[in-house]
C-alpha cells in the first residue's frame, strides 16, 4: 500500500470515536437522550400520514422550504436564517471540513462526538475546564479562545446538562467577533435561553439544533442550523449537498411542526418531571445530583457508582455510565423519560443503597 495512505489510514484508526451504545431488547433505554415522553403512537401517525403524501420516486425539491418556513416560525427567526441537515451531526461535519481552521476550544467536559469530529479533521483541540459547579471560567476560556479559529459552546452542555450563563456566553461571542463560535442547542428546548436569534445578528454565530431530542424525531436524522441569512444562502448553496434529507423525513419533520404544540406539552412534561426527579435524588445520601437545563442529570455516584450500576444492570434499566469526569468520581448521565420509566430508575437507585 502507498505509504502515505497507510499512515493516514493508521492515524485515523487511532483516534477517538463514538461507540454506538448496545441496543438490548426489553431494556429500559434512559442512555440517549431520546424523548420517551412523546407518545410513540403520535409519531408512528405523523410518520404514517407522511408516508402516504410522498412521491420517494421523486428527488425532494420544495420540502426543504416548507421544513425552513416550519423551522424559523418554531425558533422564532426569519426563514432565511435556517438551513437544514440530517441530524445536526452532519451539520457539524461540514462545517468542520470547510471552515474548522486548525485549532479549536472546548470547555470540558463536553460534548466528545465534536472532539473527536475535530481529531479526524486534524484540529488541534483546547480544552478548557469548567469549574467544579460546571460553570465557565470565562477567563481562561477566553483566552483559550483568542487562539483558536473555532469555539464550541454546548448549551445546555452534554453530560453536565447546564446551560452557562447567557450573558456570559454573549459576552464571550462578542469578546471573539474573528473567530466562528458554534452553539450546540441541541437540547435548547428544554432549556431557558437560546441565542437563535443572536445568531442572525452576528457574523460568528452559528446555532445548532435538532428534531432528534425534543420532537422525538432522533430516527430521522433531522438537525438545523440558525445564523445570519448571508452565511446560511453559501451553506444551502454550495456547502450542503443537494438533497441532504429524505423526502419521507422531511415530510415526517414538518408534520411534527405543524403539531408543535403536543411537543410544547410534553416538553413541559418532562421539565416536571426533571424537577421531580432531581428532588427524589437530592434527598439521598452519597450521591450528588446537577441542576440541568436538558432532558437528563448528571450524576456523581462516588463510591456508590458500582452498587448502582449493578443494580441498574440487573433491573434492565440502561444509562450512560461515564466513569470518573473531570475530577467527580463515578458519575453518570440519565435521560428523563416517562412517569413510570423515572419511577422505576428512581425506585432501582434508592433501594440499591
Ligand atoms: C450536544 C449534542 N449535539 C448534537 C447531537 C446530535 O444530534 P443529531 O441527532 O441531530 O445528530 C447530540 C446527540 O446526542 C448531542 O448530545
Amino acid at each position: 500500500m502507498n505509504r502515505r495512505l497507510d499512515n493516514s489510514i493508521k492515524r485515523i484508526a487511532a483516534l477517538g470515536h463514538y461507540n454506538k451504545p448496545e441496543n438490548v431488547e426489553g431494556t429500559i433505554k434512559l442512555d440517549s437522550n431520546e424523548n420517551f415522553a412523546l407518545d410513540r403512537e403520535f409519531v408512528a401517525g405523523v410518520a404514517a400520514e407522511a408516508a402516504r403524501q410522498v412521491d420517494l420516486r421523486e428527488y425532494p425539491l420544495d420540502q426543504l422550504e416548507d421544513l425552513y418556513s416550519r423551522l424559523a416560525k418554531y425558533s422564532g427567526v426569519n426563514e432565511k436564517c435556517v438551513a437544514a441537515g440530517s441530524g445536526s451531526d452532519q451539520i457539524i461535519e461540514l462545517l468542520l471540513s470547510t471552515l474548522g481552521g486548525g485549532r479549536a476550544t472546548v470547555f470540558a467536559p463536553t460534548f466528545s462526538y465534536f472532539i473527536n469530529r475535530c481529531e479526524l479533521h486534524g484540529i488541534k483541540v483546547d480544552q478548557v475546564p469548567l469549574k467544579r459547579d460546571f460553570t465557565l471560567d470565562k477567563k481562561a476560556f477566553v483566552k483559550s479562545a483568542r487562539k483558536s479559529d473555532l469555539v464550541y459552546i454546548c448549551s445546555p452542555n452534554n453530560p453536565t446538562g447546564n446551560q452557562i450563563d447567557k450573558q456570559e456566553a454573549i459576552d464571550v461571542i462578542d469578546s471573539l467577533e474573528s473567530r466562528l463560535v458554534l452553539v450546540d442547542e441541541a437540547y435548547v428546548d428544554f432549556a431557558d435561553y437560546s441565542l437563535s436569534a443572536d445568531a442572525t445578528k452576528r457574523n460568528n454565530v452559528i446555532v445548532l439544533r435538532t428534531l432528534s431530542k425534543a420532537f422525538g424525531l432522533a430516527g430521522a436524522r433531522v438537525g438545523y442550523m440558525v445564523a445570519n441569512e448571508k452565511f446560511v444562502r453559501t451553506f444551502r448553496s454550495t456547502i450542503q449537498s443537494p438533497y441532504p434529507i429524505s423526502t419521507l423525513s422531511l415530510a415526517i419533520a414538518s408534520g411534527v411542526l405543524a403539531r408543535a404544540d403536543h411537543i410544547r406539552k410534553t416538553i413541559s412534561t418532562v421539565k416536571r418531571e426533571r424537577g421531580r426527579v432531581f428532588g427524589r435524588l437530592a434527598k439521598i445520601d452519597g450521591i450528588k445530583t446537577f441542576r440541568s437545563d436538558a432532558n437528563f442529570l448528571f450524576i456523581e455516584a462516588g463510591r456508590n457508582y458500582q452498587p448502582i450500576s449493578k443494580a441498574l444492570r440487573s433491573s434492565g434499566i440502561v444509562v450512560k455510565m461515564l466513569g470518573n469526569v473531570a475530577g467527580h468520581r463515578g458519575c453518570m448521565r440519565v435521560t428523563i423519560g416517562t412517569r413510570e420509566m423515572n419511577d422505576k430508575f428512581l425506585q432501582c437507585v434508592e433501594g440499591s443503597l
